[in-house]
């Protein structure tokens, strides 16, 4: 199937806060110029920002983890699961068509997907608020026919349900996923014949629908704001998370475990014994404007992408702010950094890249093990 950037995209893209401290935050779990290693879980959380993959986000994350715009795009259309065309506004239904499916009557209800949504996949509704595409196995074989919405599961489903479900999604309300034949699990419609005194009765649905019915909402964009931000690879008290809300998946999670949350959401027994906490981040800096150039001296710029991290929209930023020479990189004061890091998209990452050295090196008319990939062709 071909997989391209949809011909019609939006001037810009921008995490919302909560999300964009998430992924900075996702960043911290790899080691230093390794933040590309990122680029699943950053793409992802754009998709369930906006709905889909624009390219301003695709380019935004790429940007973000220092890496060619290529690069991440390579991801983006190479995964299935990044949607590149616009989806629903209030849902993308995938509905599964693999064997135990097809033989429970997928085919039933792809044709309501057809009728109520559009003929083709990956078409929007008339009123834009559905489309739908066929996917693979979901591995919810024993509930077949299944689909998903959002982040959910509908199974042991029929042609009517499933237009009533999405009847009830399009009036605002949010269906109770899982088996929709009565059953709580995967167990025979006839009943429990082994395991009998397997004792369902402390929850009315099984786990993963009790949380998506404390949650209350299986297709909510997700802004950032649903769970605390938990970094427990940094060790206890990093940083940054509000608290979870009552009943949130994190919040159930911890309380499931017996294990009280503490105040930065990290819960206390959790934390891993050997942990090594990193040190606090350094207070506030006062910002000194470096000296600029509105121009390169004579015999041009310097290639500021052979500066691990610096890729070409980077180095286009940097240049636009008066920086065309690694001597000038090099020369900058912890106040001058605190100044470039205010204007650059993504604070920190002039440390956390070693800009400083490696400019220092590369002013001395020597190479770093990065620009020598640079030279060879091995980074684009
Ligand atoms: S065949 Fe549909 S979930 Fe496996």
């Amino acid at each position: 199937m071909l997989r391209r950037l949809y011909h019609d995209q939006p001037e810009s893209f921008a995490f919302t806060p909560e999300n964009q401290k998430w992924a900075e935050a996702q960043i911290t779990k790899y080691p230093e110029g390794r933040a590309q290693s990122a680029v699943i879980p950053l793409l992802w959380r754009a998709q369930e920002q906006e709905g889909w993959l624009t390219r301003p986000a695709i380019e935004y994350v790429a940007d973000m983890l220092g890496m060619a715009n290529i690069r991440a795009f390579e991801v983006a259309s190479f995964y299935f699961m990044f949607q590149l065309t616009p989806t629903g506004s209030v849902a993308h239904v995938q509905v599964c068509g693999t064997t135990s499916c097809m033989i429970c009557g997928a085919e039933k209800l792809i044709e309501v997907c057809k009728d109520k949504i559009a003929d083709k996949p990956f078409t929007l509704s008339e009123d834009g608020k559905f489309t739908w595409e066929e996917v693979e196995c979901l591995g919810a074989c024993a509930n077949a026919p299944m689909v998903q919405i959002g982040k959910d599961y509908f199974e042991d489903l029929t042609a009517e349900r499933f237009a009533e479900i999405l009847d009830e999604l399009c009036a605002g309300k949010v269906p109770v996923p899982g088996p929709q034949n009565g059953r709580f699990a995967s167990e025979p419609k006839s009943g429990l014949t082994s395991l009998k005194e397997f004792d369902s009765g402390k929850t009315q649905y099984n786990a993963s629908v009790q949380l998506a019915v404390d949650l209350g909402d299986t297709v909510k964009r997700i802004d950032g704001t649903e769970v605390p931000i938990l970094t427990p690879w940094l060790g206890k008290g990093k940083p940054s998370a509000p608290k979870a809300k009552k009943g949130s998946a994190s919040d159930t999670a911890d309380r499931s475990k017996g294990r009280p949350a503490d105040e930065t959401g990290v819960s206390k027994q959790a934390a891993p014994a050997k942990a090594t906490a990193k040190p606090e981040p350094a207070a506030e800096v006062a910002e000194a404007e470096p000296a600029l150039l509105t121009a390169p001296r004579e015999g041009g710029a310097d290639d500021l992408k052979k500066l691990k991290g610096v890729g070409p929209k980077l180095e286009q930023t940097l240049n636009e702010l008066g920086f065309y020479h690694f001597d000038q990189i090099a020369a900058w004061t912890e106040a001058e950094i605190a100044w470039v890091d205010n204007r650059l998209k993504f604070k920190g990452r002039i440390t956390r890249d070693g800009w400083i050295e490696q400019a220092k090196t590369l002013a001395a008319g020597e190479d770093t093990e990065f620009s020598k990939r640079v030279d060879k062709g091995d980074v684009y």
